[in-house]
């Protein structure tokens, strides 16, 4: 055999418990925050608001991390959103991510964030901070959740305006979606803010709850878990201070056994 012949190219096959998928589009909002779309495997099912094991083969193995999906359930492709971590193990590969490069999408979806998860209400606050938006894309998106309230209030709160993924979308795109749009027009207040440069809407959610601020910045009464309903989707942080100050007005946590009037997970991705 020839020592120089060029080795053959190995067929990827999908590892046990993963699809594997190829990207079909790439999108890089900073220097540390992307979106990524690929394939869907037709079996691949879930529910908007959950989140599956994602990454890639490195080394002929597996390297995942949890994701939340962007996309809503009904989506042809699937759709994520990341941070870029210099040295994070699967992030500093994932970032290099490109058209036709193979994705790993684990079968096995779960995740609190699903509307099941909540009492039945009036309003829907959806609270995250940076890459914690990712699953409220997904329910923003997708009409069980239009049917279930009256209003629904998405508030997005990062550092730095750019920061602000899909702001155009939501904004501008959304209310003109050809089958959500009248949904989104009725029903949908999106509190874009941030904490750390001058935008209209300033301060972490936290403080904008507690004085009382967000609530007229959606135009709505106090939170009351009479009939307002919660998804907090952020740092171990932001997620803790949010259920202290939920669960200081009575609120209590839902979860995959027993519905509540709040439900919290962590935005995942961290390396
Ligand atoms: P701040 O700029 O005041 O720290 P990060 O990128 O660190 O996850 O932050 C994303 C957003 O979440 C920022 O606007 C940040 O505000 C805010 N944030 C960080 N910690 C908390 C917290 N404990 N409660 C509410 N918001 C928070």
């Amino acid at each position: 055999m020839n020592d120089s012949a060029p080795a053959a190219t190995p067929t990827l096959a999908a590892p046990k418990g993963y699809f594997l998928e190829h990207a079909t589009w790439v999108h890089h909002w900073t220097d540390r925050l992307f979106s990524f779309r690929c394939t869907r495997n037709p079996s691949f099912r879930f529910t908007s608001g959950q989140f599956a094991m994602i990454g890639l083969v490195v080394e002929g193995k597996p390297l995942v991390r949890a994701y939340s999906m962007v996309s809503p359930a009904w989506e042809e492709q699937l759709e994520f959103l990341s941070i870029k971590v210099p040295d994070g193990p699967l992030t500093s590969r994932l970032q290099h991510l490109a058209v036709g490069d193979a994705v790993l999408i684990g079968q096995k979806p779960v995740g609190t964030l699903v509307p099941e998860n909540l009492l039945p209400g009036r309003n829907l606050w959806l609270l995250a901070t940076g890459t914690g938006l990712a699953p409220f894309m997904s329910l923003i998106r997708d009409p069980d959740i239009y049917d279930r309230y009256d209003r629904i209030i998405l508030a997005h709160t990062t550092r730095q305006v750019r920061e602000l993924a899909y702001r155009d979308y939501i904004a501008r795109e959304l209310p003109d979606h050809e089958l959500l749009g009248e949904m989104v027009r009725a029903k949908l207040t999106y509190l874009p803010a941030v904490t750390r440069e001058p935008f209209p809407l300033r301060g972490r959610i936290t403080t904008r709850l507690e004085t009382g601020a967000a609530e007229r910045e959606a135009g709505v009464a106090a939170l009351d878990p009479a009939h307002d309903r919660v998804m907090i989707c952020g740092s171990e942080a932001m997620n803790a201070d949010c259920k202290t100050l939920l669960e200081a007005r009575g609120f209590t946590e839902g979860n995959n056994a027993e519905p509540g009037t709040y439900v919290v997970e962590k935005a995942f991705v961290t390396k």
